[in-house]
């Protein structure tokens, strides 16, 4: 089954104060099935991020469409879709993760996490004792599961990050290079919980900037360069 379709998705950014229209993306097309993992590779400004930020709707497209199979809306195009159906989508089925922590502030870690299971209607006790498995999973030292993170290292704000978004077992699960700082122990982490979702039957769309984690995780290749999809062992991640 198809989960996301991009037809013809571009999109462009004016910059008012040069007065000129710059396109970040044009005429990008591809499809994923169910439970795959499709990794985007090329070169840095060529766009990746802005095709997560448009599905994740954090930019609004502006050309083309962004065909979802959602769970509980059924199809829906998520360059038209409304806010109210753009967060219910956030809350129950789409996650992203990049770099960046961006919180709720004032609240703790283990909130947080929480919080991202209460919002899907998960029990306090379901999302107690589940919001303490992921962080330990990521290995969140216990002393700061009650601290709020705006003091965490980059590191810790990017297990914390990760921990929230993967909680939720989403649907559909976007990463915008999460592991950028992370040191080598950490990623492993990150990826035995790529795995595992991956069993559970996510689908995941993922930009690293570190070929050799995409490597036997991706089942495809986006290429920004051909705009081409191929499959990830034809040997495109050792190219150029
Ligand atoms: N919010 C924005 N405002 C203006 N230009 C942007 C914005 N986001 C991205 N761009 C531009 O769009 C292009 C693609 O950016 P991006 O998607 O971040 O590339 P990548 O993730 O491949 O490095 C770049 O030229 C970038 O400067
Ligand atoms: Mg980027």
């Amino acid at each position: 089954m198809t989960i996301v379709e991009l037809n013809g998705f571009g999109k462009a950014f004016t910059i008012h104060h040069l007065n000129k229209t710059i396109p970040a993306v044009n005429n990008i097309q591809f499809s994923m099935d169910a439970g795959e993992f499709i990794g985007i590779i090329g070169k840095s400004g060529s766009g990746k991020s802005t095709i997560l930020k448009s599905i994740y709707r954090t930019y609004l497209p502006d050309a083309g469409e962004i065909i979802y199979q959602s769970k509980q809306l059924g199809r829906i195009d998520l360059a038209q879709a409304t806010e109210r159906e753009m967060i219910f989508l956030r809350k129950n089925e789409i996650g992203y993760v990049s770099q960046f922590l961006n919180v709720m502030p004032r609240t703790t870690c283990r909130e947080l996490v929480q919080n991202a299971l209460l919002e899907m209607g998960e029990t306090r006790e379901t999302a107690r004792t589940e919001a303490e498995n992921a962080l330990t999973h990521f290995e969140m030292d216990p002393a700061l599961w009650d601290s709020y993170p705006n003091t965490f290292s980059g590191g810790e704000k990017l297990r914390l990050n990760i921990a929230m978004a993967t909680v939720k077992k989403p649907r559909l699960l976007l990463l915008d290079e999460p592991t950028a700082s992370l040191d080598q122990h950490s990623k492993i982490k990150v990826r035995e919980m790529i795995e595992k979702l991956k069993q559970q039957g996510t689908t995941l769309v993922g930009i690293f900037h570190d070929i050799e984690f995409m490597e036997g995780l991706c089942d495809k290749v986006f290429d920004m360069k051909t705009n081409q999809m191929s499959l990830a062992f034809e040997g495109v991640l050792h190219e150029g």
